[in-house]
Order: structure tokens, then sequence, then C-alpha cells
């Protein structure tokens, strides 16, 4: 993509940015054509193409993975008077869609090498008023689930999965998304399929698919003429556009190749980075896991930055832990992996058209500040 040249004006390397195929046109094309615009057929294909992907019965295709999270939560009757634990390591989009539903958040701590929520944690939080954990795949890594899974059927919590950055990816040898009650991705513009904006929610349970569509189209599970319609419950508008529906569906068609790429991108980053002093590469334990951009843990990750930045070759650190957010402030004290793991964390860039004239570019500038 960006040719090395010289340290006086480098070509800039964006962090991530939306890979569109040029099938995208067609297919909006037809859209426009159709002059059928709102939810419609194609926001249809899109939802059956990701129950298929996913192994699920349903798939309700929404505006946002923050929507899915709240939709996927009021379906299974979360709100006012509830109590929600939420990973304190996490982009705020997760504990925001909680309040969305009325229901209050408590955070968790999270365990060390794969960064999801720690189930002993979890175990220790669960109070009188309790009723859901929504888990989160954070970059494509499933949450343990094998415990996970376990400790909310006994203890009676709702378990509703965040999988916003886990399309394609594999745990224990099943799909994320397919855990627990419901699964929640997005489509918002960093992730390997993007419609702009959007999310949708998988399950296999039938009463919830269709809370859902209620929910997402002001309490109608089917739209008439729109004037006397029955809307027999309270919803709301949440809805996934064909618009939508045709540029991520020409992306659709890319996924299995995205999902090579950024396997073979970790591996071009492995290469160039491993054994680095004050670097680690967090390790794979699950076949099938694919991570949506690469992620490194660096010690003096302000000098890494800086030095990347002087290159114009774009990264982005880990999320702030949450607790440190105002709006869920909380003591430190309860969360030393989240705030250990929020400070060394760093996504390198991770754009599908990356060369390896790129990755040794950006290889060298690592290793040159890791050593300054
Ligand atoms: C972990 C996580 N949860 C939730 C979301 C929310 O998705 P959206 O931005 O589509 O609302 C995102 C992505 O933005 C995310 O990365």
């Amino acid at each position: 993509m960006s040719p090395p040249d010289g340290h006086s004006n480098p070509t800039p390397i964006a962090w991530f940015g939306p890979h569109l195929t040029g099938g995208e046109i067609g297919r909006l094309r037809d859209v426009l054509d159709r002059q059928y615009i709102n939810d419609g057929p194609l926001a249809r294909e899109f939802e059956r193409r990701i129950a298929a992907i996913v192994g699920t019965r349903h798939a309700v295709a929404v505006s946002s993975g923050t929507a899915a999270i709240a939709l996927a939560l009021m379906a299974a009757g979360i709100g006012a008077g509830d109590e929600v634990l939420v990973p304190d390591l996490t982009f705020a989009a997760t504990a925001n869609a909680v309040r969305l539903t009325g229901a209050s958040v408590k955070l968790v701590d999270v365990e060390p090498v794969r960064f999801g929520v720690d189930p002993d944690a979890v175990g220790a939080a669960i109070g009188p008023n309790t009723r859901a954990l929504v888990t989160v795949d954070v970059n494509g890594r499933g949450a343990d689930y094998r415990r996970l899974e376990c400790i909310c059927r006994d203890s009676g919590l709702v378990l509703i999965c965040d999988a916003a950055e886990a399309l394609g990816s594999r745990y224990a040898g099943r799909m994320l998304g397919s855990f627990g009650l419901a699964g929640c991705f997005s489509f918002s513009a960093n992730k390997t399929i993007t419609a702009g904006q959007g999310g949708i929610v998988t399950t296999n349970d039938d009463a919830v698919h269709d809370r859902l569509r209620e929910l997402k189209d002001q309490g109608r599970r089917h739209g008439g003429t729109g004037g006397d319609d029955l809307h027999p419950v309270i919803g709301f508008n949440f809805k996934f556009t064909d618009l939508q529906a045709a540029v991520a569906l020409a992306q659709l068609d890319a996924l299995e190749q995205r999902l090579a790429a950024a396997v073979r991108r970790d591996n071009l980053y492995a290469e160039r980075l491993a054994n680095q002093p004050g670097l680690s590469l967090p390790p794979y334990s699950e076949p099938g896991e694919v991570r949506q951009w690469t992620d490194v843990l660096i010690e003096n990750r302000a000098g890494v930055c800086a030095a990347l930045d002087a290159a114009k070759i774009g990264h982005r650190a880990f999320w702030l832990p949450l607790h440190r957010q105002a709006p869920y402030a909380a003591d430190e004290r309860k969360f030393p992996h989240s705030t250990d793991i929020s400070r060394r964390g760093l996504w390198l860039a991770s754009r599908f058209d990356l060369s390896e004239a790129d990755f040794d570019r950006i290889g060298s500038v690592i290793v040159a500040a890791l050593r300054r």
C-alpha cells in the first residue's frame, strides 16, 4: 500500500478503514432501482446469511451493536430495578446499552490472558438484584464460556454476549455469537464487515426472536400499511435498512478471505515483533480464533505510540477501563487486571490492504522504539 520512503515525509498508514469491495455499487443500484430503501428483503437476506454463519436459528438486524445489546437484554425481560454485570475492560457501548434498558451496571474485572470477564469475579459479584451478565469477546477472543455458561445457569443469570468484534471467530469449536441467550454484533466502520453503522442479534430462542422484532419496530411483529397496523406492545425504531444491507452483503461475500487475511496479518506482525523486550504478543489458545485487529501489550506504550505517530502510522490504545469513565466511576483497586491491560494494550494498524512492505516498516519503527 505505501512504499517505505525515508523518515522525512513518510506515507501515512491509517489504523483501520472500511474495505469496500466494489460489489456494493451493484447491490445498492438494485435497491435504488427497486425504490424500497427501508428495512426490507435485503435486510432479511442479510439476517439469513449471518444466522447461517453464526449457526443460530435466528438473526435480527438492528441499527447498531449498542442497540443489539440493549434490545437483547430487553427481550430477555431486563429493565429498571435489575442489575447487570459488565466487564470493566470494554467499549463504553456495552455498559451504555445496559443503561438504555433502565437496569444498573455492576463492573467486574477481567482475566489477564484473554481479557474476557473473570469467571471468579463474576461469581463474587452476583447479588440479590443481579439478573444478567453481558460478556465481551474482546477483539475476537471468546470469553470463558466453558465456565461462564455454567455460572449463569446455576445462578439463574441471563447471558448476553457482546460479540461486536468477533464475527467469524470461534471458541471451543463454536462460532462466537452462538453462546448464551443471544449474541450481539456491530457493523460500524472499524469492523470486519461494515454497513457504516448497524448491528444484529443472533439467538436460538423463538420467543426472544419475536420480542426483538417487536422491540425494533414500534411493537409490531409484521408491518402492514403503516397506518392501521396493530402495535400490541411497546417498541422503538431500531431498524436496519436495505441500503445498509446492500453494503454489508457485498462485503459478506468476502468474509472468508478477510478472516484469512486477519490471521495472516497477526502472523506477519508476530514474525517481526517476536521476542522483543517490553512487548508481548497475546497468545492464541482457541482453534479458529480470529482477531479483528492485531493487539500487543507494551510496557513503554507512550514511547512506541510517539514513534508510530512520528512515522505517520496509525494505532489505537486499548479502551480506558470503564471504572475510569465518569458515569461508571468505581474504586480502581477492584480492577487490577483491566487497569493493567488497558495501560499496556495497543491495537496496531490492521487494515486489510497492508502490504509486506508496510508490515516491515511498522515492525522496524516499533522495534527501534523498544530499543531506545
Ligand atoms: C466491544 C464492543 N461492544 C459494543 C460495540 C457497539 O457497537 P456499535 O458501535 O455498532 O453501536 C462495539 C463497537 O463499536 C464494540 O467494539
